[in-house]
Formats: C-alpha cells, sequence, structure tokens
C-alpha cells in the first residue's frame, strides 16, 4: 500500500490573508462544507485570535465538518492557542497550528527577539498547546531562509514537547525546488526526533514555484503533507494551489506513489465556488481549473483529441468535475426540482423561507434569460446570502442611458439603512456613470483599485459578474454582483463592496502582528 499524502486546505486562513478576499461566515461555511465534499484532510478555518468574526466562523466550521480535521492558526503564545482550543472545542477532530519566525531577518527585525528567546518561546507554546489536543502542528516562519542549525535545535525542541506535524514555511517563496526539497530531506535527517512528526510543506508563489517546490519537498525530502489553497489564493502571488499539486501527484502516479483521499470530481465546483466568494476570477489558462485547461474545450487540437483523446490530454475533464455547461433548470421548474438542485450541489440552506426567497429569486431570473446553469444557482444563493444579512447599502434598481457621441447618464436607487437614494450622475461610460451616481449619495473617498467583469457561464445571455476592489485608510475589499444586466451588475458589486468596507470587521494578519 503506498503512503498516503495529507492534503492540508489553508483557502480559508493563508486564502483569505489575500488583501480584499475577506468572507463572512456564511461564506466560509459554504467554502468549508465544500471542502470537507472534496475530501480534504485538514481544513485550516481561519486565526481564532484575530477577530471575533474569525472565532465564530472557525466554531461554526469545527460544528459542521464531520470528515476533515479542523485546524486553527494561533502565534506562539498562551492567549492565541486558548483561543484557537476554544473555538474548535465542538469539532469531530481538530488541530491547533503554532508557528513563529526563526530566520536571523524575521527574529531581528519582526519579532525583535533572539534565536534563544525565539527556542523556548516555540517550546513552550507547543507545551502549553499539549493541554488542548494531541494533534499539533509547528511551522518555523520564514523556515527556507533560517540558519539550518538552529532550525534543528527549534524543531527537536517542539518535536520533544509534542508537535505531531513539522511544516517547512517557504513563506517568501523564496525557494527552488531542490533546494527546497533537499532542506527538508536534510531537516528530517538530522532532526533526531523526526520520525515523531509528519513533515509537511507550505510554499509560496512568489517566484511562480510553489507547486514545484511543494513536489520537491514530497518527492526529494519526503515530505507527507501539502498545505495548499484553492485557485492558489493567497497573499503576494499566492500559495501552492491545490488543483494543481493534487492532479500532478494523481497524473504522475507512476513518479510519486503516494495515495490521496481527494475526491478529484469536487476540484472544479470547489475552484468556482471560491472565485465568486472572493471575486479573485481565474484566469483561463489556469491549469485545471481555467477555462482554456482542456484542450477540446480550446479547440486547438481538436482534430487530434476527437480521433483519440490522449493526443492533447493527461487529464479527463470529467475526473476533476467540468461538466459541459448543463442546462439545469428552466421557467418552468418547479420549487421541488430548484431545491433538489441546490441538495446537489451542496448548498444547505438554514430555513425553508430561506429557500422561498431562493426560489424567487430563480423565479426572477428564469425570466430573464431561458437558461439556468449551476452558476446562476450558485449567484442566487450568493446574493440571496447579502440580502439576508441586512447589508447597510442593498441595490433596488437602475436606468441608465448611452448613445453614440452623448455622455452616458445613470439612475440608480439603493436603500442606506432602508432609506431609500436615488443617486443621478454622468460618466465617461455607463459603468462610470451609474459608479458615480452611487458616490454622488455615499460621497466613500474610496480608491477604485479594480473593476473586472466577466461572464459566469458562455453565450449572451450569460449573467456577468463583476468584481470590484476598493481600498480606504489601508483597508482593502472586494464587492461581487451579479446580474443579466452587466451595468447593474456593476453597482452591485460596488454596493457590496462599500458594505464591506463600512463593516466593523477588522481583523489581526497573524503574519505582520507579532
Ligand atoms: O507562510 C507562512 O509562513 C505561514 C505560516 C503561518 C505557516 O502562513
Ligand atoms: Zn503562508
Amino acid at each position: 500500500m503506498a503512503d498516503k499524502l495529507i492534503i492540508f486546505d489553508t483557502t480559508l486562513r493563508d486564502g483569505e490573508q489575500s488583501p480584499g478576499a475577506s468572507m463572512t461566515r456564511d461564506e466560509k461555511i459554504r467554502i468549508a462544507r465544500q471542502l470537507e465534499r472534496l475530501r480534504v484532510d485538514v481544513i485550516e478555518a481561519g486565526f481564532a485570535a484575530s477577530s471575533n468574526g474569525d472565532f465564530e466562523s472557525i466554531r461554526a466550521i469545527a460544528g459542521i465538518v464531520k470528515d476533515s480535521t479542523v485546524c486553527s492558526l494561533a502565534r506562539a503564545n498562551d492567549r492565541d492557542i486558548a483561543r484557537a482550543a476554544e473555538a474548535l472545542k465542538g469539532a469531530n477532530s481538530s488541530r491547533i497550528h503554532t508557528f513563529i519566525a526563526t530566520s536571523p531577518l524575521h527574529m531581528e527585525k519582526k519579532l525583535r527577539m533572539t534565536p534563544d528567546q525565539v527556542l523556548e518561546q516555540a517550546r513552550l507554546a507547543v507545551r502549553y498547546a499539549r493541554q488542548f489536543t494531541d494533534n499539533i502542528e509547528f511551522s518555523p516562519e520564514d523556515g527556507s531562509r533560517s540558519d539550518l542549525d538552529f532550525l534543528c535545535r527549534v524543531l527537536e525542541a517542539v518535536i520533544s514537547e509534542g508537535a505531531t506535524t513539522i511544516n517547512v514555511a517557504d513563506t517568501v517563496g523564496y525557494g527552488v525546488p531542490e533546494l527546497y526539497g533537499q532542506l527538508v530531506r536534510t531537516l528530517r535527517e538530522r532532526v533526531p526526533n523526526s520520525d515523531k512528526a509528519v513533515w509537511s510543506v507550505h510554499c509560496h508563489n512568489d517566484l511562480g514555484m510553489a507547486v514545484a517546490n511543494s513536489l520537491a519537498g514530497v518527492k526529494l525530502g519526503g515530505a507527507r503533507q501539502i498545505e495548499c489553497t484553492i485557485n492558489g489564493l493567497g497573499e503576494r502571488a499566492g500559495n501552492t494551489a491545490l488543483e494543481e499539486v493534487v492532479m500532478a501527484l494523481k497524473t504522475r502516479k507512476d513518479y510519486f506513489g503516494l495515495e490521496l483521499g481527494i475526491d478529484t470530481t469536487q476540484i472544479v465546483p470547489a475552484s468556482k465556488l471560491v472565485s465568486q466568494i472572493t471575486g479573485f476570477t481565474v484566469q483561463p489558462n489556469k491549469a485545471v481549473v481555467g477555462a482554456n485547461a482542456f484542450a477540446h474545450a480550446s479547440g486547438i487540437h481538436q482534430d487530434g483529441v476527437l480521433k483519440a483523446r490522449d493526443t492533447y490530454e493527461i487529464m479527463r475533464a470529467e475526473d476533476v468535475g467540468w461538466t459541459a455547461n448543463k442546462i439545469v433548470l428552466g421557467k418552468l421548474s418547479g420549487r421541488n426540482a430548484f431545491k433538489q438542485r441546490l441538495q446537489e450541489l451542496g448548498i444547505e440552506m438554514e430555513s425553508e423561507s430561506d429557500v422561498n426567497a431562493a426560489f424567487a429569486r430563480f423565479k426572477e431570473l428564469a425570466d430573464q434569460k431561458a437558461e439556468i446553469f449551476d452558476e446562476d444557482i450558485l449567484a442566487i444563493v450568493s446574493n440571496e446570502a447579502q440580502a439576508e444579512r441586512g447589508e447597510h447599502f442593498y441595490f433596488v434598481s437602475l436606468s441608465q442611458r448611452s448613445e453614440t457621441g452623448e455622455r452616458p447618464h445613470a439612475r440608480v436607487v439603493f436603500t442606506a439603512e432602508d432609506a431609500e437614494h436615488v443617486g443621478e450622475a454622468e460618466g465617461n461610460g455607463p459603468v462610470d456613470a451609474t459608479l458615480n451616481a452611487i458616490e454622488s449619495q455615499v460621497s466613500s473617498g474610496a480608491e477604485l483599485l479594480l473593476y473586472s467583469v466577466n461572464a459566469i457561464t458562455t453565450g449572451t445571455q450569460s449573467q456577468g459578474e463583476v468584481t470590484v476592489r476598493l481600498s480606504k485608510a489601508g483597508r482593502i475589499v472586494n464587492g461581487v454582483g451579479t446580474d443579466p444586466d452587466i451595468v447593474a451588475a456593476s453597482a452591485k458589486a460596488y454596493l457590496s463592496a462599500l458594505n464591506k468596507l463600512f463593516s466593523k470587521a477588522e481583523k489581526l494578519n497573524p503574519q505582520l502582528t507579532p
């Protein structure tokens, strides 16, 4: 029997540290459920000490997820660890993941601690965590730029205190495959009690090598856990992409020879969900989950593919969850068919009245477009969740006029704290006029960092999905809006971003706060 490789997903923690990717509790729960369907071994659900919101999200996920281990990050101090343990109390299986920086640069400039102090703090943190659980992960942050002898001393100490997983963090994506693989191997060879822990890799993608480094850590270094995120989401250039490492290990099992518990048919649904919730869209040529990832979809090698599929395809689209854009429902579909499709998509609504509200939206949409796809249903559920949260700003209606040679004009009606506002403005284009109309009432003072629009399915009937990224006073947020009318989708996305910008939910970045 081949060795098992543990897939540790950190979309909800490291992925969320990506500026603008913050998620609400309900959004995190939806993603966690999908990660469980994907059968990841460990879900890092957040950093409990960072905010009450994160604590509550972890607590909720710990109560819901049954088949994956639920984990919380904690800096190497008693308060963070106790908070993580508290949030994880209801979990079937839980893990505390504690970390401290070990590179000379981080110890001196960020922590302002001596190596001996760092070693002692790491040791005490694991000893304290041991009071709550025997499933403890320790990460030496910036491990790949740390002094080897010092790193060996720290890792030996934390393993003897009870750490069961050692995660060699390439925090700034500095590693190159051969060297990083050797580092993991050398650590395993030199740390005397290394056989008491599972070795793990955690790579960032600053030089585009996160996946290659992770695989080298496994193949050359003997690591048996990979930390990764859906779509490679994460700070700066992101983390190791789950879909890529998983499909590399599976497609080249002849070379890696490892077993995985992942249900790969859930990869594309997970990718779509994360992209839709965070507003981080997936580039078309992205491996595995990009729209052009499979030859027959991109049209280039169709002749070869039709004759013999493996001429140009090393994986099957359906094995990673690509389904031909299936029309799932239409105008005549009833409430039962709608409810059943929600169940098939793994969407659990809290009450029958939530189902009714979503069904009413579905009927509205089916009046506007004849064919309803899974992507449309996911968008309906997201819209519904926004409505239910009782957001401050809420879109009501839009009228907009544009004509060649004329300056476009927009009139937007929206509510703020239940009072109706009507904004009117002109702009360079219809979208500009629409956002100006909202700003004429709100005067947010926010800077627009990004505006992008995508069709969520194919064809001109598709709903447009708009992402707006705003920044104000150092805070960055993404808003997503969907509608068959892309100008209305833009207004919804802008209002959603404003809601996030003005929400009180502040949270700490675990790595930027010693
Ligand atoms: O990149 C990193 O060092 C981390 C640690 C907290 C594991 O995310
Ligand atoms: Zn990281």
